[in-house]
């Protein structure tokens, strides 16, 4: 009839619209059934105002029920935002206001990325002065502390009558009863439909092969219902059709703490290769928390000489990585941060003796100390990636202090002054990120001998050191630099062309 078609035609053009619908699990299972039980809790035709609160364990998944939700419900709703990844936007610094930006930019539906907050009780003021004028739709997604609830839905009665808010949590705690009124508790999914989505991951189909059956049924009991770790487990064993092989990771999986997640992710990464691991940890630590492409991690680990291609293949096979909209690499929290206290764990104590460093104060201490970055063995540090936040003073290292990381392969200084001459940046370097570089002549006498990215976007740079650098030595050198981005501030630098890489960074 008239309605469902306005309806279905609502549908379509708001699946058009940015911010809706969002995409759920590549197998959902288990979902209609929950959504019949929320059906009478969420009631959308009802009156007054709904915070309901969504609580499991990581990886159970509560965001993929509030996506699935959410692209539900959304059509009845004309504000309405989905704020994902609440728990680690806020632990940056001002994160808690650009939280609320988001928000109110979503509910105004502006194309803007948001008004900058001056700070957070501003920021309630302008929420409260939207939510009051018409029911919206939020989802708060994984919430760990009170502050961040009370910035951005910190009452029922700001909200309009037929407020619906979902908020999800791992901490049933952290949700105050005074501002949500109904709690769900996410389960692990039944034996049948855990079965189901294992079988997907595992045969591509929805239930096991024959002879695997048995082995099949214990896997999903010993994962107990948890779908991050059917899929990570059911992917793993994807290619292995032998007896043996499924007798094995069973034993494997029999030998770890009932239920744990991050041992069943372990199982996984252990089974991977020496390269995997090694691009594994570097998107782990550095990729995923800067939103690269695909291709541009492609581009910068087939400098480090890796088979890149083939290797993210296999972490997206193997359901560890995952690539989203616009080709961007994606992990699953609980995946990262495995990865990150697998290296963490090279050793606890100190920093410095890690083969990667991602942690902004522990990257300054490593690097500032010289007793420490000279006791041990900061070679070991394969990559550094510093970055500036907003209002804060430039940071000043001294070249030295590389000296000793003969390894260095990555490294990002982004809005960091360096002191001392350029001779002490190891030569094995293959990707250099220096945005807001403060200097104005290019830096390099001679540039890191295998450098394949160089990329001093945002920076003061105007012109070359003319001497060193003629056109003749960049073209003799033995592996010219092959991509620069944001050199066309250099009119000098246009004569290279042939030997220097342009491409379409000089677009943005
Ligand atoms: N009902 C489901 N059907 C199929 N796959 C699912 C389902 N629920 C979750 N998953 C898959 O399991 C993984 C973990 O789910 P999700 O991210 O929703 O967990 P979470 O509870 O939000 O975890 P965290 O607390 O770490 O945020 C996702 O990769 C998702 O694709
Ligand atoms: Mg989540």
């Amino acid at each position: 009839d008239e309605a469902e078609l306005i309806q279905s035609l609502v549908k379509r053009i708001l699946t058009k619209l940015k911010n809706t619908p969002l995409g759920v699990a590549k197998y959902p299972v288990g979902l209609e059934r929950r959504f019949e039980e929320l059906k009478r809790i969420v009631n959308v035709n009802s009156k007054g105002v709904l915070i309901l609160g969504f609580h499991g364990m990581g990886g159970i998944g509560k965001t993929t029920l509030a996506k699935a939700l959410y692209n539900k419900l959304v059509v009845h709703f004309r504000r309405r935002s989905f704020v994902p990844k609440i728990r680690e936007a806020s632990r940056m610094e001002g994160g808690l206001e650009s939280l609320q930006a988001k928000l109110i930019s979503n509910l105004t539906s502006s194309k803007e990325s948001g008004q900058r907050i001056e700070n957070v009780g501003a920021g309630i003021d302008l929420i409260r002065s939207l939510a009051f004028e018409e029911p919206v739709f939020i989802v708060l997604d994984d919430v760990d502390d009170l502050r961040q609830i009370k910035a951005l839905a910190g009452s029922r009665d700001w909200f309009y009558e037929g407020t619906r808010i979902i908020v999800t949590t791992r901490d049933k705690e952290v949700l105050p009863e005074s501002i949500v009124n109904v709690f769900y508790e996410v389960k692990e999914l039944t034996s049948p439909e855990a079965l189901q989505l294992f079988s997907f991951h595992a045969f591509g189909r929805d239930q096991p092969n024959k002879s695997l059956k048995g082995a099949a049924e214990e896997i999903v009991a010993l994962t107990g219902g948890l779908p991050l770790a059917l899929e990570v487990f059911g992917s793993f064993l994807y290619d292995k059709r032998r007896a043996e092989e499924w007798r094995d990771a069973l034993q494997k999986l029999r030998w770890i703490r009932p239920q744990s997640l991050q041992d069943v992710l372990m199982i996984s990464f252990n089974a991977l290769d020496d390269q995997e691991k090694c691009v594994f940890l570097d998107i782990a630590c550095f990729f995923v928390q800067m939103t690269m492409t695909r291709e541009d991690a492609i581009y910068i680990l087939r400098g480090c000489g890796l088979n890149p291609e083939i290797t993210i293949k296999v972490l997206t096979a193997k359901s560890l990585l995952k690539i989203i909209e616009d080709g961007i690499l994606w992990m699953h929290d609980q995946i990262r941060d495995m990865g990150r206290e697998i290296v963490q764990r090279e050793n606890y104590d100190h920093p410095s003796m890690r083969s990667r460093l991602w942690d902004r104060n522990e990257i300054l201490t490593v690097l500032k100390n010289k007793k420490s970055a000279f006791a041990y063995f900061i070679e070991m540090c394969k990559t550094c990636f510093p970055w500036k936040q907003d209002n804060e003073e430039v940071v000043t290292l001294q070249t030295t202090c590389f000296t000793r990381m003969v390894d260095l392969r990555l490294l990002q200084i982004n809005h960091v002054a360096l002191d001392g001459g350029f001779e002490h940046i190891p030569a094995e370097l293959k990707w250099l990120q220096w945005k807001g570089c403060p200097l104005k002549t290019f830096p390099f006498d001679n540039c890191p001998q295998d450098l394949g990215v160089l990329d001093l976007s945002e920076s003061k740079i105007t012109s070359m050191r003319e001497r060193r650098h003629s056109k003749k030595q960049v073209q003799k050198e033995k592996n010219p630099l092959t991509r620069v981005r944001f050199f066309s501030c250099l009119p000098s630098l246009n004569s290279f062309k042939k030997s220097i890489k342009f491409s379409r960074w000089q677009k943005n």
